[in-house]
């Protein structure tokens, strides 16, 4: 199917789509250096702006409109305003995208906070939003570590279809296959890891150099020993409230991850290359959605193109 991404960052959404064969048309993020990542390794069809400047005249029609959107601006003693609080614009604009150009799907990934914001008000709001100009949508909360990712991630995805398009609600989200009671168990941060050489040697690995920070262990994500046999705990893009940036240590105890070690926990590709500054590279990886997923997702279309093709 053909996509158009919002707030696509390095990729790592569009990664997985394009890897189980859509065709992104259109992307935007407002950070350079994000954009930069994007273009190396994506393409050239990726703007670099604010979302707020775009005229949605200028972006093409596709099959599906991708993105996540922040959702800070809403809260249950201010719902009816929320779509105008200037902290829930990104949202307004992804709706409006929507409206505008009617896809015949969408898929939209979120904190798992969302969930309980404004007691589930908030969440049930969203899905009337999108309902009354003519979506059906579901949603559902995935654990990333239960789809091979070697990490415990947990996001919400929401899934919109256009009314007009079947009967039935086609999007199938994919099954767990990882975990207790499952074919395979999780996978661990050691064996997504142990394959790196050491990055204080010579080697010829991408990206894989890390930031000189202390490692402090004071019981939060990021600041917690790391067990190498466990899935990572969820590469954050900045710290996760308890201060401080989050940094997962490697299960070494000596240092945090290199921005190559955190790519892969985001299951991107070894030759996949991350611009910018340090710091930058490391955002761009915890902003992401695991590749691997993605590409799930991205199978999805596909079969769902074959069924309304057939
Ligand atoms: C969670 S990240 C998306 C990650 C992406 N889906 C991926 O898989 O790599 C959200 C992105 O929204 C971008 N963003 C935030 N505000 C924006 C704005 N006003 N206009 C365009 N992009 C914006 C950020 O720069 C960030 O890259």
């Amino acid at each position: 199917m053909t996509v158009i991404s919002l707030f696509s960052g390095a990729g790592g959404l569009d990664l997985g789509l394009v890897k189980a064969g859509n065709r992104v048309v259109w992307a935007n993020d407002v950070d350079v250096s994000a954009v930069e990542t994007y273009r190396k390794n994506l393409g050239r069809h990726i703007v670099c702006c604010d979302i707020k400047d775009v005229d949605l005249a200028a972006i093409p029609d596709a099959d599906v409109v991708v993105g996540g959107f922040p959702c800070q601006g809403f809260s249950q003693a201010n719902l009816k305003r929320a779509v105008d609080d200037e902290r829930n614009k990104l949202y307004s604009f992804f709706k409006r995208t929507i409206e505008v150009k009617r896809p015949r799907f969408f898929i939209a990934e979120n904190v798992k906070g969302i969930l309980s914001l404004g007691g589930g008000t908030v969440v049930e709001r969203i899905v009337s939003d999108f309902e009354s100009v003519g979506y059906r949508v579901e949603r559902r909360l995935v654990n990333m570590a239960d789809y091979g990712v070697p990490q415990t991630r947990q996001r919400v995805i929401f899934v919109g279809q256009r009314c007009d398009v079947a009967g039935d609600f086609l999007f199938r989200f994919p099954e767990p296959g990882f975990g207790k009671g499952r074919r395979r168990p999780w996978r661990t941060i050691r064996e997504a890891l142990d394959r790196y050489p050491d990055p204080d040697t010579p080697n010829h690995v991408k990206n894989h150099i890390y930031s000189a920070y202390k490692l402090a262990y004071r019981n939060f994500t990021g600041h917690r020993p790391t067990d190498p046999n466990k899935p990572c705990p969820t590469i954050l893009a900045r710290g996760n409230g308890g201060g401080g940036v989050c940094a997962i240590p490697h299960y070494n105890g000596k240092r945090r991850l290199t921005i190559r070690e955190s790519a892969a926990i985001q299951t991107f590709p070894d030759s996949f290359e991350f611009c910018g500054a340090m710091n930058a590279c490391y955002r761009q990886i915890g902003n992401a959605v695991p590749v691997l997923f993605a590409e799930k997702l991205g199978r999805e279309l596909r079969r769902i193109e074959r069924v309304l093709g057939a």
